[in-house]
């Protein structure tokens, strides 16, 4: 079994995890059994890409549209959440990675906005690698959100000419540069109104492996497909 990491490798990773449903079905579990276990696949690919050096990661937890879910589904999430930046604060310190999030803040309970802040706070000197997560995110509501804020800019004289570069300060991260490989798990091919303005040119890999079965070799194996993929940004390459 190959166990090592190919040499070509993107910078930021973005991935869509999904399956966790289905995988506790397939294990008669409740679904709860599997976002719990989904949780150490997410420790495992994040521990994997800080030592493969990769310096950007995006996790989609949780869209806007998943708070319609069952009440109990969405309030296990919710504790599963603090629990998971209760448990892995320690780990991010001890790796230097740096919690970032994107999406609707405001969404969440007033405690859980403050664990955000602290992780935030507390792994904000971090340099190996920005964790990134999805939280209440919509990639629509992401691009209306920058439109909002820019004529905003236009009408105060802040901004003259709107163009990509004036857009994208408006983005939830705009330091961080837009993923070149984005993976989903459980085989749907669809974006799921992730990241939408950002993987214009993001190479995609879908795998029929479920998120809570997704570790380090699935890992390996798509950061091998990446290293095979010809990227010419619409441009020629022979001619
Ligand atoms: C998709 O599976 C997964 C989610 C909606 C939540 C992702 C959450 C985790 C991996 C655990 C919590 C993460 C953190 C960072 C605390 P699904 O429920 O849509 O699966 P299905 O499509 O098979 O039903």
């Amino acid at each position: 079994m190959r166990k090592t990491a190919p040499d070509r490798l993107p910078t930021h990773v973005a991935i869509i995890m999904d399956g966790n449903g289905r995988w506790a079905k397939q294990q008669k579990l409740r679904r709860v059994e599997g976002h719990k276990v989904g949780i150490d696949s997410v420790r495992e690919i994040t521990e994997t890409t800080c030592d493969l050096g990769i310096p950007y990661l995006t996790l989609y937890a949780f869209s806007k549209e998943n708070w319609s879910r069952p009440k109990e589904e969405v309030r296990m999430l919710m504790f599963l959440l603090g629990l998971y930046l209760e448990q892995e604060l320690p780990m991010m310190m001890d790796r230097g990675i740096r919690f970032n999030i994107i999406g609707e803040r405001g969404d969440f309970s007033k405690s859980l906005q403050a664990q955000f802040d602290d992780v935030m706070r507390k792994t904000a000197r971090n340099r190996n690698l920005v964790l990134t997560i999805a939280l209440s995110y919509s990639g629509r509501k992401e691009i209306i959100r920058s439109v909002r804020l820019l004529c905003e800019d236009v009408i105060n004289g802040r901004v003259r000419r709107i163009d990509e570069r004036a857009f994208r300060r408006h983005l939830y991260s705009p330091a961080i540069p837009d993923p070149d490989f984005l993976i989903r798990t459980s085989g749907e091919m669809r974006l799921s109104n992730f990241l939408l303005w950002q993987v214009a040119y993001t190479e995609i890999y879908v795998t029929d492996i479920l998120w809570p079965d997704f570790r380090k070799q699935a890992f390996l194996d798509a950061l091998a497909e990446f290293a095979k993929r010809d990227r010419r940004f619409g441009n020629v390459k022979d001619f």
